[in-house]
Protein backbone atom coordinates (compact mmCIF):
# COMPACT_ATOMS: atom_id res chain seq x y z
CA UNK A 1 0.00 0.00 0.00
CA UNK A 2 1.36 3.68 -0.85
CA UNK A 3 -0.97 5.44 1.83
CA UNK A 4 0.91 6.52 4.81
CA UNK A 5 0.66 3.83 7.77
CA UNK A 6 -2.15 4.80 10.87
CA UNK A 7 -1.14 6.77 12.99
CA UNK A 8 -3.23 6.75 16.44
CA UNK A 9 -2.84 3.37 17.90
CA UNK A 10 -6.89 3.63 18.01
CA UNK A 11 -7.05 3.08 14.13
CA UNK A 12 -4.03 0.58 13.99
CA UNK A 13 -6.15 -1.54 16.83
CA UNK A 14 -9.20 -1.25 14.58
CA UNK A 15 -7.06 -2.14 11.73
CA UNK A 16 -5.90 -5.33 13.17
CA UNK A 17 -8.87 -6.77 14.59
CA UNK A 18 -10.45 -6.14 11.37
CA UNK A 19 -7.71 -7.93 9.41
CA UNK A 20 -7.68 -10.57 11.98
CA UNK A 21 -12.03 -10.82 11.11
CA UNK A 22 -11.45 -10.91 7.30
CA UNK A 23 -8.60 -13.56 8.22
CA UNK A 24 -10.88 -15.95 10.03
CA UNK A 25 -13.87 -15.17 7.48
CA UNK A 26 -11.88 -16.14 4.68
CA UNK A 27 -10.00 -19.24 6.39
CA UNK A 28 -13.72 -20.36 7.65
CA UNK A 29 -15.31 -19.82 4.09
CA UNK A 30 -12.33 -21.46 2.39
CA UNK A 31 -12.97 -24.63 4.84
CA UNK A 32 -16.54 -24.24 3.81
CA UNK A 33 -15.56 -24.64 0.11
CA UNK A 34 -13.37 -27.50 0.69
CA UNK A 35 -16.04 -29.44 2.18
CA UNK A 36 -18.44 -28.98 -0.22
CA UNK A 37 -16.07 -30.17 -2.89
CA UNK A 38 -14.09 -32.67 -1.66
CA UNK A 39 -15.18 -35.34 -3.62
CA UNK A 40 -15.94 -38.22 -1.05
CA UNK A 41 -15.94 -41.79 -2.21
CA UNK A 42 -19.49 -42.58 -3.17
CA UNK A 43 -21.17 -40.20 -5.74
CA UNK A 44 -23.19 -37.38 -4.08
CA UNK A 45 -26.45 -35.82 -3.96
CA UNK A 46 -27.55 -33.01 -6.16
CA UNK A 47 -29.10 -29.92 -4.35
CA UNK A 48 -31.44 -29.59 -7.17
CA UNK A 49 -31.36 -27.31 -10.14
CA UNK A 50 -34.14 -24.24 -10.85
CA UNK A 51 -37.11 -24.82 -9.31
CA UNK A 52 -36.42 -28.53 -8.02
CA UNK A 53 -34.85 -28.93 -4.62
CA UNK A 54 -33.62 -31.66 -2.96
CA UNK A 55 -36.17 -32.53 0.18
CA UNK A 56 -34.76 -36.13 0.90
CA UNK A 57 -34.67 -39.84 0.14
CA UNK A 58 -38.14 -41.51 -0.03
CA UNK A 59 -39.25 -45.02 -0.35
CA UNK A 60 -40.71 -46.48 -2.78
CA UNK A 61 -44.53 -47.77 -1.25
CA UNK A 62 -44.82 -50.56 -4.38
CA UNK A 63 -43.34 -53.45 -2.01
CA UNK A 64 -45.71 -52.71 0.86
CA UNK A 65 -49.16 -54.30 0.82
CA UNK A 66 -50.95 -51.36 2.24
CA UNK A 67 -49.49 -49.21 -0.77
CA UNK A 68 -51.67 -51.34 -3.13
CA UNK A 69 -49.54 -50.95 -5.97
CA UNK A 70 -49.17 -47.57 -5.35
CA UNK A 71 -46.17 -45.93 -6.74
CA UNK A 72 -44.61 -42.76 -4.24
CA UNK A 73 -45.02 -40.76 -7.20
CA UNK A 74 -47.80 -42.20 -9.37
CA UNK A 75 -47.20 -40.86 -12.72
CA UNK A 76 -45.09 -40.74 -15.92
CA UNK A 77 -41.97 -42.61 -15.50
CA UNK A 78 -38.94 -41.93 -18.10
CA UNK A 79 -35.81 -44.61 -17.44
CA UNK A 80 -33.04 -44.74 -19.41
CA UNK A 81 -29.01 -45.09 -19.28
CA UNK A 82 -28.96 -41.23 -19.73
CA UNK A 83 -30.59 -40.41 -16.92
CA UNK A 84 -29.08 -37.49 -14.29
CA UNK A 85 -31.16 -34.94 -12.35
CA UNK A 86 -30.86 -32.77 -14.87
CA UNK A 87 -32.39 -34.62 -17.89
CA UNK A 88 -35.33 -35.67 -14.90
CA UNK A 89 -36.11 -32.00 -14.28
CA UNK A 90 -36.56 -31.60 -17.81
CA UNK A 91 -38.77 -34.28 -18.16
CA UNK A 92 -41.12 -33.56 -15.58
CA UNK A 93 -41.32 -29.88 -16.35
CA UNK A 94 -43.85 -28.01 -14.37
CA UNK A 95 -44.68 -31.31 -12.08
CA UNK A 96 -44.57 -30.73 -8.20
CA UNK A 97 -42.06 -33.72 -7.76
CA UNK A 98 -39.70 -35.23 -9.81
CA UNK A 99 -38.17 -38.18 -8.60
CA UNK A 100 -34.68 -40.47 -9.14
CA UNK A 101 -34.83 -44.18 -8.66
CA UNK A 102 -32.70 -47.37 -8.71
CA UNK A 103 -29.94 -45.21 -11.25
CA UNK A 104 -31.77 -44.84 -14.32
CA UNK A 105 -35.68 -44.48 -13.37
CA UNK A 106 -37.28 -40.60 -13.69
CA UNK A 107 -40.81 -40.47 -11.86
CA UNK A 108 -43.01 -37.09 -12.00
CA UNK A 109 -46.13 -36.64 -10.02
CA UNK A 110 -47.94 -33.89 -9.15
CA UNK A 111 -48.09 -35.32 -4.83
CA UNK A 112 -45.86 -38.18 -2.72
CA UNK A 113 -48.03 -40.70 -1.67
CA UNK A 114 -48.61 -40.15 2.30
CA UNK A 115 -47.29 -43.79 2.75
CA UNK A 116 -43.95 -42.82 1.67
CA UNK A 117 -41.32 -42.14 4.39
CA UNK A 118 -38.24 -39.51 4.59
CA UNK A 119 -35.25 -41.73 5.22
CA UNK A 120 -31.77 -41.05 6.18
CA UNK A 121 -29.81 -39.61 2.84
CA UNK A 122 -27.46 -42.56 2.64
CA UNK A 123 -30.44 -44.80 1.64
CA UNK A 124 -30.58 -43.24 -1.65
CA UNK A 125 -26.75 -45.22 -2.89
CA UNK A 126 -27.03 -46.00 -6.74
CA UNK A 127 -25.66 -43.42 -9.07
CA UNK A 128 -26.77 -42.38 -12.02
CA UNK A 129 -26.69 -44.25 -15.17
CA UNK A 130 -25.63 -40.68 -16.93
CA UNK A 131 -23.90 -39.02 -14.42
CA UNK A 132 -21.66 -41.08 -12.19
CA UNK A 133 -20.95 -38.78 -9.91
CA UNK A 134 -24.10 -38.11 -8.76
CA UNK A 135 -26.84 -40.09 -6.97
CA UNK A 136 -29.85 -41.28 -8.47
CA UNK A 137 -32.42 -43.08 -6.00
CA UNK A 138 -31.76 -46.53 -4.62
CA UNK A 139 -33.57 -49.71 -4.59
CA UNK A 140 -37.23 -48.81 -3.76
CA UNK A 141 -35.52 -45.47 -2.91
CA UNK A 142 -36.52 -42.35 -4.51
CA UNK A 143 -33.82 -39.23 -4.68
CA UNK A 144 -36.98 -36.27 -4.36
CA UNK A 145 -36.44 -33.26 -5.60
CA UNK A 146 -39.43 -30.70 -5.25
CA UNK A 147 -40.84 -27.59 -6.57
CA UNK A 148 -40.66 -25.54 -3.36
CA UNK A 149 -41.42 -21.89 -5.24
CA UNK A 150 -38.30 -20.38 -4.57
CA UNK A 151 -35.63 -21.36 -7.09
CA UNK A 152 -32.30 -20.62 -4.87
CA UNK A 153 -30.45 -23.35 -3.07
CA UNK A 154 -30.17 -22.31 1.09
CA UNK A 155 -26.51 -23.57 0.35
CA UNK A 156 -26.09 -20.55 -2.44
CA UNK A 157 -27.40 -18.31 -0.32
CA UNK A 158 -25.55 -19.38 2.56
CA UNK A 159 -22.20 -18.95 0.40
CA UNK A 160 -23.44 -15.44 -0.56
CA UNK A 161 -23.92 -14.26 2.71
CA UNK A 162 -20.26 -15.59 4.11
CA UNK A 163 -18.73 -13.59 0.88
CA UNK A 164 -21.15 -10.94 1.48
CA UNK A 165 -19.26 -10.79 5.28
CA UNK A 166 -15.81 -11.43 3.98
CA UNK A 167 -16.08 -8.29 1.63
CA UNK A 168 -17.19 -6.12 4.49
CA UNK A 169 -14.45 -6.82 7.19
CA UNK A 170 -12.05 -6.18 3.52
CA UNK A 171 -13.56 -2.77 3.21
CA UNK A 172 -13.33 -2.33 6.90
CA UNK A 173 -10.09 -2.71 6.91
CA UNK A 174 -9.34 -0.32 3.72
CA UNK A 175 -11.55 2.28 5.39
CA UNK A 176 -9.32 1.70 8.60
CA UNK A 177 -6.30 2.42 7.17
CA UNK A 178 -7.05 5.78 5.87
CA UNK A 179 -8.67 6.70 9.60
C1 LIG B 1 -39.50 -47.29 4.47
O1 LIG B 1 -38.28 -47.90 4.75
C2 LIG B 1 -38.11 -48.26 6.08
C3 LIG B 1 -36.70 -48.73 6.22
O2 LIG B 1 -36.40 -49.73 5.30
C4 LIG B 1 -39.13 -49.27 6.46
O3 LIG B 1 -39.00 -49.59 7.81
C5 LIG B 1 -40.51 -48.70 6.20
O4 LIG B 1 -41.49 -49.67 6.45
C6 LIG B 1 -40.62 -48.22 4.79
N1 LIG B 1 -41.87 -47.55 4.62
C7 LIG B 1 -42.56 -47.67 3.52
C8 LIG B 1 -43.83 -46.90 3.46
O5 LIG B 1 -42.18 -48.38 2.60
C1 LIG C 1 -19.63 -45.53 -13.18
O1 LIG C 1 -18.65 -46.10 -12.33
C2 LIG C 1 -18.69 -47.52 -12.29
C3 LIG C 1 -17.69 -47.97 -11.24
O2 LIG C 1 -16.55 -47.19 -11.21
C4 LIG C 1 -18.41 -48.06 -13.67
O3 LIG C 1 -18.48 -49.47 -13.65
C5 LIG C 1 -19.46 -47.52 -14.66
O4 LIG C 1 -19.16 -47.93 -15.95
C6 LIG C 1 -19.48 -46.01 -14.61
N1 LIG C 1 -20.59 -45.51 -15.43
C7 LIG C 1 -20.50 -44.40 -16.17
C8 LIG C 1 -21.74 -44.03 -16.90
O5 LIG C 1 -19.50 -43.69 -16.21
C1 LIG D 1 -43.17 -29.55 -1.43
O1 LIG D 1 -43.21 -28.15 -1.54
C2 LIG D 1 -44.43 -27.58 -1.13
C3 LIG D 1 -44.32 -26.08 -1.35
O2 LIG D 1 -44.14 -25.78 -2.68
C4 LIG D 1 -44.70 -27.89 0.32
O3 LIG D 1 -45.96 -27.40 0.67
C5 LIG D 1 -44.65 -29.39 0.55
O4 LIG D 1 -44.76 -29.68 1.92
C6 LIG D 1 -43.36 -29.97 0.02
N1 LIG D 1 -43.37 -31.41 0.18
C7 LIG D 1 -42.25 -32.11 0.44
C8 LIG D 1 -42.43 -33.57 0.61
O5 LIG D 1 -41.15 -31.60 0.50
Amino acid sequence: MSTSPPTTSLSRLAAVLLLLVNLILSVSAQSATATASSTPAGPTISPGEGKYQYVGCYNETTHIEAGGSVRALQGKPEANDEMTPARCFAFCGGTQFAGLEYGRECWCAPHLSSLSEKLEDGECDIGCAGENGTICGGRLRLTLYNQTGTGNGAAGMRGSASSLLAGAAGLGIVIAWFL
